[in-house]
């Protein structure tokens, strides 16, 4: 059974996004009409006051399933056991609490921007990423539910659009990304620009951990629109990229082009920030935004966060793919 729903356009604040209030409550009716929604608002929504999905899990999963034809089980794609939720497996925890243990991202420095605002601007801020861009093909959508969230003012997710920031790309950019393709790593693998920068030698990895290429202007399989597609610091590879065909390395041509695409992509005029209350659902399309985490004091204060993960409408270039983060003797089983 499903509930019409009201959508106001876009988020406060932001040039996109929507927030959604349900006619009915989660546990009598489903949403109908999300998908719609979230491709009209340019990939993200706010749907505030879900409370009962902290004594029914299972509410977040069946919502998931509205928005694409699967939803990742964290037991089965090599995520670290303790991430997932232990009864139901597609609700990954984001927390610093045990068993997660995930600490924050440390404070911008400086802490303020010169008039005391937030930092959002790469590279001041840094952790921009799309959910899992280093598998092929990538996921689509991403939920997040606010269980416990920190106090406001720290604690907050931001948001990129990618498609918006793609469409006001100035001439000289948009000629050198067209047809390029980013070097996408996973977070863990050595690879990232930190160690590029230390001189690390990175460690032999397996063939499903390898870096994945991906298009920098991605177009949307629903709305035909182009977005940039693109991470930063420890989501791209700086030993072999961070892209394809030009200087790789942390001091090349590659890095260059990165620092000045992301420094773009996260003007102000393209952000939104988000202050989570608890029973917020976040909806976020990965296949046109980009988004970081803040600071809070994990000393002080406990955060724990829900996600489930969309797959499974990438788009027409990774029609008939393998998964690459699969080895194959798993895939064979
Ligand atoms: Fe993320």
């Amino acid at each position: 059974m499903t509930a019409p729903i009201d959508v106001a356009r876009p988020l406060p604040g932001a040039a996109f996004g929507a927030t959604v209030r349900l006619s009915r409550p989660l546990n009598e009716a489903m949403p109908d009409g999300l998908p719609q929604a979230l491709a009209s608002a340019g990939g993200l929504l706010l749907l505030p006051g879900l409370d009962e999905i902290t004594k029914d899990l299972r509410l977040l999963v069946t919502m998931s399933y509205l928005l694409g034809p699967e939803v990742e089980d964290y037991r089965t794609l090599l995520t670290r056991v303790s991430m997932a939720h232990e009864t139901v497996p597609e609700i990954f925890m984001v927390t610093n609490m045990v068993p997660g243990s995930r600490p924050p991202p440390l404070r911008p420095e400086p802490p303020l921007t010169a008039d005391g605002k937030l930092p959002v601007q790469y590279p001041h801020r840094k952790g921009w990423h799309t959910d899992q861009s280093y598998r092929r093909p990538p996921p689509d959508i991403s939920l997040f539910y606010a269980v416990s969230p920190v106090a406001k003012e720290r604690g907050q997710t931001i948001f990129a659009s990618g498609t918006l920031a793609y469409e006001a790309l100035p001439p000289d950019l948009e000629a050198k990304v067209e047809n390029l393709q980013g070097l996408h790593c996973q977070p863990g693998t050595g690879r990232g620009r930190t160690e590029a920068e230390a001189g690390k030698t990175p460690p032999t990895i397996l063939p499903h951990q390898r870096s994945q290429p991906q298009p920098v202007v991605r177009t949307h399989p629903i709305t035909g629109r182009n977005a940039l597609y693109l991470c930063e610091r420890s989501q791209m590879d700086w030993f072999d990229g961070p892209f394809v065909g030009l200087e790789p390395g942390p001091y090349g041509e590659g890095a260059r082009l990165l620092d000045a695409l992301m420094t773009h992509y996260t003007s102000p005029e393209f952000i939104y920030v988000h202050e989570w209350t608890q029973g917020d659902v976040l909806v976020w399309d990965n296949r046109c935004l980009v988004h970081t985490a803040t600071w809070y004091d994990a000393e002080t204060e406990q955060r724990m966060m829900w996600r489930t993960t969309v797959r499974g409408n990438p788009g027409a270039l990774y029609a008939g793919e393998k998964r690459s983060w699969i080895p194959e003797e798993v895939a064979a089983e």
